[in-house]
């Protein structure tokens, strides 16, 4: 980060950043056709915190040289995970999942469009992601790992495994361990790829890529605790999205099987072991670090 830059200018700079990448790696609503593309629009650019890509450009900045190759290569990324991030959103508010009208503070995709251009706005989001990835100006090999960990933390071993594991849930009282594992999966597995994205951009060492997975392994946990904890105290206005919905489904979480205090302990926690994994990066890990602190202090 740069030293002049605080945290919260860091944040709308980088934000601003994504808002521009979406922008000119989405196609525009003109294209044919003209419905599916104002819905991916709808699905992508109507606001969310921006959490995946700000770590994927965190993780960037720990490399030791950058050029604007990087720098596009990592816009590339940042966008290649938030859309897959908006198509998981958008399929989890269908009525066959978490059944949602609000999203973003706006009626979720279903509601504003159809529920078959719901369907088709996550499947072209999926694939417009890794043709962004596989179109990024780095070396073939820099692309295909980028592609290989995007697929495995996307898919039926990361976040849509996931979502599977918490629909098959509803109404049964899953233990800590297998609670855990959920939420790693289907949270936790696009919050660590985004970060293995920039490390992998950054051409960092298989040591430093372990104590990046060890962060992001412990934030990704901390971010769907929090989830869950807002969820059960949050009004739907300051969420943008319907509060109270994992009671109303009757889902497992950290605040049904542990209750308000332990969910809240659990992600302070989580938060001090992801900020104590950065310590050998120094100051280049100072938006990482601000990072956590932000997911697990948001809504207070
Ligand atoms: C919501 O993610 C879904 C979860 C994985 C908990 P975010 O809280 O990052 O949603 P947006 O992108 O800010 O809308
Ligand atoms: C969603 O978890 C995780 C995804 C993969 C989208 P939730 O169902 O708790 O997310 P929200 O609360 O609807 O955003
Ligand atoms: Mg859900
Ligand atoms: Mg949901
Ligand atoms: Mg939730």
């Amino acid at each position: 980060m740069t030293n002049a830059l605080s945290f919260d200018d860091w944040v709308r700079a980088h934000g601003q950043r994504t808002e521009l990448a979406l922008e000119s790696l989405l196609d525009s609503a003109a294209t044919n056709p003209i419905r599916l593309h104002e819905a991916m629009r709808y699905a992508a650019q109507g606001g969310g915190k921006r959490i995946r890509p700000l770590l994927v450009y965190a993780a960037g900045e720990l490399a030791q040289t950058s050029n604007q190759a990087s720098q596009t290569a990592l816009d590339a990324a940042a966008v290649a995970i938030e859309c897959i991030h908006a198509y998981s959103l958008v399929h989890d508010d269908l009525p066959c999942m978490d059944d949602d009208d609000l999203r973003r503070g706006r009626p979720t995709v279903h509601k504003a469009f159809d529920e078959a251009t719901a369907l088709l706005v996550g499947d072209a989001l999926q694939t417009r992601a890794f043709e962004i990835l596989a179109n990024a100006p780095c070396d073939a090999q820099v692309r295909l790992a980028m592609i290989s960990i995007l697929a495995s933390a996307s898919g039926s071993r990361g976040m849509a495994g996931g979502q599977a594991i918490d629909l098959e849930s509803v109404g049964k009282k899953l233990d800590l361990a297998g609670l855990k594992q959920m939420h790693a999966m289907k949270t936790g597995a696009l919050l660590s790829c985004s970060v293995a994205l920039g490390g992998i951009i950054a051409q960092l060492n298989p040591s430093q890529m372990q104590h990046l997975a060890n962060y992001s392994e412990a934030l990704g946990l901390a971010f769907q605790i929090v989830d869950d904890v807002l969820d059960a105290t949050a009004d739907s206005q300051t969420l943008g999205k319907t509060a109270g919905k994992d009671a109303a489904n009757d889902k497992p979480t950290y605040v049904t099987l542990m209750g308000l205090d332990y969910a809240k302990k659990a992600a302070k926690d989580l938060q001090e072991t992801a900020i104590a994994s950065l310590e050998g990066f120094g100051d280049k890990a100072r938006a990482l670090q601000d990072l956590a602190l932000l997911v697990v202090n948001r809504g207070k």
